[in-house]
Formats: structure tokens, sequence, C-alpha cells
């Protein structure tokens, strides 16, 4: 998510006489991405120095490892920075705690960022600065729409759509594009297909004022192809499985907070 979602702001931010480090443990990942973006890779977090904002891309359950390896460290610039933590399921409260410092950001982006269709909810505590939010949400808007959210509960509501939703359009696309190659297509042309398909859809909805129920509607003729498909969904509950499967993900990302508290 990182390299989906920095370069821009990074690339902002330099320009502006910004400094970056990036660490990962094994290195590699981060010699690659210092090299793709100007800046400098780290071996060793003792490395950091008069640091002003700390991004966190780790997975959610490497937090203890790396707040410990920061807190050791005992530098005051780690206990006035702002914290910007892609963290799924983690609270601010959590990130305050683990590094002593009351300003974080959260930003639940998703991998569509990475060609520029993303979408990042961000949600900050109240002690962080204007400017490094409008910078951040001008270097996000290159990776497509930022949404700020009044309330840090919304975060976690929209993680099971917007950061998980494009794994859930994938699944329904690797349905489809099997299927069609099952009928003699081949994967490249069937994987174009449905893919261009979706997209035309989403393009539809985003330029229409319509609902996406009329949109469906529009496609529909009573006893055509479109319909007979459609009476298959609704007697299979595909309404009930999505619903299902939204309130797992939910339930998921609570229990995922819990552990972390
Ligand atoms: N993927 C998504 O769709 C998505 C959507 C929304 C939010 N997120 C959030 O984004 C975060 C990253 O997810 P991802 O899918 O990008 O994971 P990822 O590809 O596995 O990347 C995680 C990175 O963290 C580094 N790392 C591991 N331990 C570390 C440590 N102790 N200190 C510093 N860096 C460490 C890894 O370094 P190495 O390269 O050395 O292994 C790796 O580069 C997660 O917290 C997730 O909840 C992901």
């Amino acid at each position: 998510m990182v390299s989906a979602l920095l370069p821009p702001f990074i690339k902002d931010r330099l320009a502006c006489g910004d400094k970056f480090y990036i660490y990962t443990p094994s290195g590699n990942s981060a010699l690659l991405f210092a090299k793709e973006n100007g800046i400098n890779s780290i071996t060793h977090l003792s490395e950091i120095d008069n640091v002003d904002t700390i991004w966190l891309g780790m997975k959610p359950q490497q937090l203890l490892d790396v707040s410990t390896v920061i807190n050791a460290l005992n530098l005051d610039c780690t206990k006035t920075a702002t914290y910007v933590s892609l963290l799924a399921g983690v609270s601010s409260a959590t990130i305050s705690e683990s590094f002593l410092s009351s300003k974080v950001i959260r930003v639940m982006p998703n991998t569509p960022s990475k060609v520029g269709f993303g979408v990042s909810a961000i949600w900050s505590t109240p002690t962080v600065t204007n400017e490094l939010l409008d910078s951040l949400e001008i270097g996000l808007s290159q990776t497509g729409k930022s949404f700020i959210l009044n309330d840090e509960s919304d975060i976690d509501t929209i993680t099971p759509y917007s950061g998980s939703g494009p794994a859930y359009f994938f699944e329904i696309a690797r349905h489809m594009s099997n299927d069609l190659s099952k009928r003699g297509f081949s994967p490249d042309v069937s994987k174009e297909v449905i893919a261009l398909t979706m997209k035309g859809a989403a393009e539809m909805m985003l330029q229409s004022s319509e609902s996406s129920q009329t949109l469906r509607d529009n496609v529909t003729s009573k006893g055509g192809v479109t319909f007979e498909a459609l009476k298959v969904f609704e007697e299979k509950g595909l309404g009930i499985i999505i619903e299902e499967a939204l309130k797992a993900a939910h339930k998921r990302t609570m229990e995922l907070k819990g552990d972390k508290k």
C-alpha cells in the first residue's frame, strides 16, 4: 500500500524541501522504493533523526514490534511526531498509546490507488496540523479520491466496503471470466471483456444521476437475457449473501480492533 499511496505525496513534499527515509526489516522493498522515489532507505530505525511525521505501513500485527523499537530509541521527536497509520482496524488511541504521541492520522486506502483510481478515507485527531492534512489530501488525490471523515468510527465502518471492496469485484470478475473462458474465449480476452464491462458500469454509475437499481433496470427487459440471470441472483439470495459477507467483514474489523487494544 505504501508504494501505491506515497509517491505523489513524497514528490510534492520533496519539492518543498522535506526529507524522507524508508525502513523495512528485509531492506529489499525499502531499497527499491527509495531508488524509485529519490529518497534514502535506512537499515535500522535508530538512524531516524529529527522526524516530524512517521508513516506506518506494516501489518496491524507488526505494530508492537515497531513501537517497541521506536520507543527504545528514546527520542523526543518520536513523541511529538504525527503518525500516519494505514493499519486496518487499529484505533488512534492504540497508536497514541503505542508511540506516546497524541497526533494520529488514519488513512484507509485501497489497492486501485496503484492505478490512480483509489479510494482513501482519512480521519485525524484534532491535534494534527491543517498544513499536514492539506498536503496529505493533495498527495492522495493523485492516487484517486479522498474522503475526509468526521468520526473515527467511520474508518472502521468504511473498511469492508472500500478497503476490502476491490477483492469482492476481483472475485466476481474471476467467476465471470472463468465462465467465459469455458465457453471458448481465451483467458486474456475473457479477463479484458469482464474488466472493461465492470469499468464501463462503474463509469456509468459515476456519470449518471440515476440509482444503480435504475441503471440495472435499464439493461433488463422482462423475459430477456439479463432478466433470466438476475432472476437466478434473486432466487439464490445474492442480496443476503452480500449482506452476510459485509457483516462478517465488519465483525472481523471490530475483532482486530479489540486484539490491538
Ligand atoms: N492491501 C490492502 O488492500 C489494504 C487496504 C487498506 C489498508 N491496508 C493496510 O495497509 C497496511 C499494509 O498492507 P500491505 O497489504 O501493503 O502489506 P505488505 O504488502 O505485506 O507490506 C507490509 C510492509 O511492512 C513491512 N514491515 C514488516 N514488518 C515491519 C517492521 N517491523 N517495521 C517496518 N516495516 C515492517 C514489510 O517489509 P518487508 O518488505 O521487509 O517484508 C512490508 O514492506 C496494513 O496495515 C493493512 O491493514 C491494506
